[in-house]
């Protein structure tokens, strides 16, 4: 997992930790206090993770907010969608009514368009909130869905690659 967060990272294109994030503050992110971490497996090596916890506290505890990595190696494979499908249910299932992103890179098409495609909608755009590696600074989408239509049963539209 540590590999994974540290390759992300490293690009400076999607997250907003620095190339020298310590594994420490990796660990407290991904397994800090209210934190629901997975992992994806192919062949018993975690070749993605994902986590989702409350967006907010209290009164804005009812939406989820959630954060997903593929390994680089294992990109375009499906792996990001199947954790997708997972991740909805799981929150549904958690008693989310919700789920909000907070800081998707407006650049950064394969989240965006995965995310599109499993219903979320652009409800917002902060200005230049993310400074890109090599783009300099871009704007960020604020991204969500509503948990109502998600059960067990949530079309498996494009479960066909994966894990
Ligand atoms: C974004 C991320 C989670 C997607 O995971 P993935 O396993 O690569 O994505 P999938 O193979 O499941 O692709 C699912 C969909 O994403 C979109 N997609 C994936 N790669 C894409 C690309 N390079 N360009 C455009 N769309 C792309 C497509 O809509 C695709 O659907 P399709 O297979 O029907 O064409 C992964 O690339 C990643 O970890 N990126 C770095 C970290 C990150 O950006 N996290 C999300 C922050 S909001």
């Amino acid at each position: 997992m540590w590999s994974i967060f540290h390759d992300v990272v490293a690009a400076g294109d999607t997250y907003v930790f620095g190339a020298d994030t310590p594994r420490a503050d990796a660990l407290a992110y991904w397994f800090g206090p209210g934190v629901t971490p997975f992992v994806a497996e192919l062949d018993s090596r975690i070749v993605g993770m994902y986590k989702f916890m409350a967006n907010r506290r209290d009164r804005g505890a009812h939406i989820a907010n959630a954060s997903f990595m593929v390994a680089r190696w294992c990109a375009g494979r499906g792996v990001g969608r199947r954790m997708g499908l997972h991740c909805l249910r799981e929150a549904k299932r958690a008693g989310f009514r919700a789920m909000q992103f907070n800081f998707v890179v407006s650049t950064n098409l394969a989240a965006v368009k995965l995310w599109q495609s499993l219903g979320f909608a652009i409800v917002g755009t902060v200005p230049q909130a993310f400074q890109h590696a090599t783009l300099g600074y871009v704007d960020v989408y604020v991204m969500h869905r509503a948990l109502d239509d998600v059960e067990n049963g949530l079309p498996e539209q494009s479960s066909g690659s994966g894990t």
